[in-house]
């Protein structure tokens, strides 16, 4: 019987999240990371998902090797690109109390110190009803319920069942310009309708709506992840953590390319032009069960 990180699947309602990224030291040994996630614990009322980048997965957990599972490599179309910052170590905190998620973000920080560079350092808020700061409800077309668990998390592989694999990736609105749009304009952008949240349907819907280029089936297998983003910004910078878990990379990196406009069919995501992409990493989430075993 094994079991996921809670952290991916539980606390809906947490309003506060919190995003940190790593490179190891060259030097650092399988042992001391070990020893140092083993003392960073657990906080009491804190959701903590831990998770690894493809090299370091292999280091910790050979068994991950089954899953082909690659770093971030970046992806260029003609008129947009998302690049690779793909760092050794993932750790996604969030919860109801800011206080207790800050207090663990500093034990994290304090112990990863003399091992790792903290490569990203991002809070992230819950914006008004689940939306994004470009005043779209964010999370709609999720898979709900028990539907979450074959999409998010691997069910075929004995060794790595219930892990998942895991994009992160940061993002900044050109918030000003998107909002200037004729909401009809925005709407045609992400595919949806902006008060009523309703999917445009037929020749309403256009081939490059965010909608219309995430929403893809490959060899007639839809390619659902399960989508954990979170807003973020101060009064200048505005944008969104992207977060999603899902069984197989496949079921991302298609829907990468399909936004950047790297798949030779002539399209590309028109939200593009009002985002750009300024991070992306790849990681594995082991079990929970996998995780107590690393650690012992
Ligand atoms: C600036 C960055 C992004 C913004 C603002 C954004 C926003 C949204 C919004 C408002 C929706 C419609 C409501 C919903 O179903 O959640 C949506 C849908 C979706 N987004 Fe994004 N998104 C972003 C990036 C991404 C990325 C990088 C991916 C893929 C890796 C992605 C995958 C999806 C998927 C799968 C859907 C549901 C499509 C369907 O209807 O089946 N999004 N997004």
């Amino acid at each position: 019987m094994t079991t996921p990180q809670n952290a991916i699947l539980d606390g809906q309602d947490s309003r506060f999240f919190y995003f940190l990224e790593y490179q190891l030291l060259g030097s650092t040994s399988e042992q001391q990371i070990i020893k140092t996630l083993k003392s960073i614990g657990h906080a009491q009322g804190v959701y903590q998902l831990v998770a690894f980048g493809p090299d370091l997965a292999q280091r910790l957990l050979p068994e991950t090797e089954a899953l082909a599972f690659a770093p971030m490599k970046t992806l260029a179309g003609p008129d947009y690109q998302m690049p690779d910052t793909q760092s050794d170590l993932f750790f996604w905190l969030h919860g109801a109390n800011n206080s207790d998620l800050y207090d663990q973000v500093l034990t994290i920080q304090n112990s990863m110190s003399g091992l790792a560079k903290l490569t990203q350092d991002q809070a992230g808020f819950t914006y008004h009803d689940n939306k994004d700061l470009i005043g779209f409800e964010d999370g709609t077309a999720n898979p709900k319920e028990d539907a979450r668990i074959p999409v998010a998390l691997i069910q075929d592989d004995a060794a790595n069942k219930d892990g998942a694999i895991v994009f992160a990736q940061k993002w900044r609105h050109k918030l000003e310009q998107f909002l200037s749009l004729p909401v009809a304009a925005q709407e045609k952008i992400v595919g949806r309708t902006k008060v009523e949240n309703i999917e445009l349907e037929g020749n309403d819907m256009p081939d490059d709506s965010h909608v219309s280029r995430t929403d893809v089936k490959l060899d007639g297998e839809a390619m659902k992840i399960y989508r954990r983003s979170a807003p973020y910004g101060n009064a200048t910078e505005k944008g969104l953590m992207f977060l999603c878990f899902a069984c197989s990379q496949k079921r991302i990196q298609i829907q990468l390319e399909r936004m950047v406009g790297c798949t030779g069919d002539g399209l590309s995501d028109h939200l593009m032009k009002y985002s750009d992409a300024v991070s992306g990493s790849y990681f594995y989430a082991p079990s929970q069960t996998q995780l107590d075993k690393l650690l012992g």
